[in-house]
């Protein structure tokens, strides 16, 4: 199962990708996590993980893809960077960092100003998670960028669903509408999950959130999570949401089977 975790920036998508993923090795099922956001450091921590390479490395890092997709144009599309499918065990082990049952790919970071856009991580997200072939009890999770640029680059294209993270803010319900749009045209299931909510804001979304919106679990603001993301720490709660998340993800899974 590819699992696409998408949402507005800090609605706690890291998180729910870590919790989720835990959960999952809990089960003893093979887990791996794709860090798609090339902004963002700090997802291995959350994992216990150290960092891994950038999986563009083993492509020639970026100067080379991007040199690769200039020399496709006008038809970038045609690009195969990756030429193999790979299983879980396939994947270049240089290129994986694991921890507790969880291993963690990193797609690419942009690490120096002006080093131009990051299309080829875009590129190389989406190819990664197509040319991946899974066993049934395979779990793969994508950790994606705040907002909706990784729909553009077509990465939820290859999940069998996209578990969006709702935090309380307006934004977040706007982001729910297009994302829901989005989904519906690219034939992915969407769930949503309310995240960081108290009572009152989590009935207030619940009333706004489109009924074309699976709301399927709800995360309160908790300490324990808050205090794990501000120092950097592993995230090895067991939260009974996350349960319940992994059950109807599973579910979902064997629906569409
Ligand atoms: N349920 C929660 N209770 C308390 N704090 C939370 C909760 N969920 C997330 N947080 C905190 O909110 C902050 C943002 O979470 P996180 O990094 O997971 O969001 P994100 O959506 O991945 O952000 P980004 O868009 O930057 O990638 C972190 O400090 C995290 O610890
Ligand atoms: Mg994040």
């Amino acid at each position: 199962m590819k699992i696409a975790i998408c949402g507005k920036g800090g609605s706690g998508k890291s998180t729910v990708a870590a919790l989720l993923a835990r959960e999952y090795a809990r089960r003893n099922r093979a887990v791996l996590v794709v860090d798609t956001d090339e902004s963002n450091l700090g997802l291995h921590r959350l994992l216990g993980t150290g960092a891994p390479p950038d999986l563009m490395g083993y492509f020639g890092g970026k100067r080379a893809v991007t040199e690769k997709i200039m020399a496709a144009m006008p038809d970038p599309s045609s690009v195969d960077l990756i030429g193999e499918r790979w299983s879980i065990d396939k994947i270049p082990q240089g290129y994986v960092a694991s921890e507790n049952g969880v291993r963690l790919v990193a797609i690419g970071k942009i690490h120096d100003a002006g080093e131009g856009c990051a299309c080829p991580m875009g590129m190389l997200a989406r190819q990664f998670l197509d040319h991946l072939d899974l066993g049934d009890d395979d779990v793969v999770i994508a950790d994606t960028e705040a907002g909706i640029e990784h729909f553009g680059r077509g990465v939820d294209q290859g999940a069998d669903v996209i578990l969006m993270v709702v935090d309380p803010s307006f934004e977040s319900l706007r982001l729910a509408e297009k994302v829901s749009d989005m989904a519906a045209r690219i034939g992915v299931p969407l769930c949503c999950m309310l995240n960081r909510t108290d009572p009152i804001s989590a009935a207030r979304l619940r009333e706004r959130i489109p009924d074309s919106v699976r709301i399927v679990c709800e995360i309160s603001q908790d300490p324990g999570i808050l205090a794990a993301g501000l120092d950097g720490r592993v995230l090895d709660l067991h939260h009974p949401a996350i349960t319940a998340l992994a059950d109807l993800l599973d579910g979902t899974q064997k629906g569409r089977a």
